[in-house]
């Protein structure tokens, strides 16, 4: 029998596949086609203080082996998600979630955490400062370390329960702010958010996307986000959740040998609704197939001699 179960900041998954933030709503809708208790957990919508409406459509263009999206953080609010997400999700998720949170201020990322890490079924806070698709907030605080250290220190005074900060890859050295999250008191981090891309529609010769470039995920993406693991599990002391372009039992594994300690999966859910199931599911097989008995004893493995 092997073992599939990881360790997250003092929080067991009973393995390491967890659909990412926006690919997976708030669960409930996924529960329709089958049973989400197998997932390890799973992160919900980003979460913003107020409501927002989100991107102008188009949102959406395709790309070989991946996708462009430009959503600009549509979500109910803080308050509508504590109110009626979450005990909807509660009837049908019965392990801890991951509050995925973003902001506009140094002061809505300190409000949306402090809400959400008072609900017992959050069992620990992604704080998302990464989204390209939105102006003045998202991703302008994490492409400075400065900036991804006051967020990080801000958002950790008012909480008690585990802080991972989502990186984004649209920065010249993504350890600089790995390091500057991790000095500030993170507690892990998450990586990578999109890349920021675009695709222009040759019989209009206008962008594809209403906002003119968005995140580019997807399969595509896989090495550049390996890498990234990679780096930043050198530099860094705490665990990672990896995730970019992964969708398959092979891709978990290879993040967890770049230093992943738990893996999401993003686009891949778009593709394929049961995504997360069907890998969970191979997860076995695939370990035997390369001698592998545990998930948790593979980290960081391929930086080993
Ligand atoms: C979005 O809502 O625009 C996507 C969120 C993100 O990329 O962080």
């Amino acid at each position: 029998m092997v073992d599939l179960s990881v360790n997250l900041s003092g929080l067991t998954l009973d393995n390491p596949v967890i659909p990412a933030s926006g690919t997976f709503g708030f669960g409930y809708e996924f529960a329709e086609l089958y049973d989400i208790n197998i997932l390890g957990s799973f992160s919900f919508k980003g979460t913003t203080r107020d409501p927002r409406f989100g991107n102008p459509t188009p949102r959406i263009a395709e790309c070989e082996s991946g996708m462009i999206n430009s959503v600009g953080l549509q979500n109910p609010g803080v308050e509508k998600v504590i109110a009626e997400e979450l005990p909807k999700l509660k009837k049908c998720f019965h392990k801890p979630v991951i509050a995925n949170v973003s902001g506009f201020s140094l002061d809505e990322y300190v409000t949306c955490c402090e809400k959400l890490d008072k609900e017992e079924q959050v069992g620990m806070l992604e704080v998302n400062i990464s989204c390209p698709n939105v102006h003045g907030g998202g991703m302008s605080f994490g492409v400075c370390p400065d900036s991804a250290f006051e967020v990080t220190k801000a958002v950790k005074a008012v909480t008690k329960k585990p802080v991972y900060i989502k990186l984004s890859p649209n920065v010249t050295d993504i350890t600089e702010i790995a390091v500057a999250c991790e000095e500030a008191g993170a507690d892990g981090l998450s990586l990578i958010n999109t890349l920021l891309g675009m695709r222009i529609d040759l019989k209009t010769k206008k962008p594809v996307v209403a906002n003119k470039m968005g995140g580019f995920s997807g399969k595509a993406i896989f090495p550049v986000a390996l890498r990234m693991v990679y780096q930043v599990y050198e530099k860094v002391n705490i665990p990672i959740i990896g995730m970019g372009g992964v969708s398959s039992a092979e891709d978990v594994i290879e993040m967890m040998l770049a230093g992943a300690t738990a893996v999401q999966v993003g686009a891949a859910n778009l593709v394929n609704p049961y995504a997360c199931r069907d890998i969970i599911e191979s997860l076995p097989v695939t370990m035997e197939k390369y001698n592998i008995n545990s998930l948790q004893e593979i980290i960081g493995g391929a930086h080993n001699g």
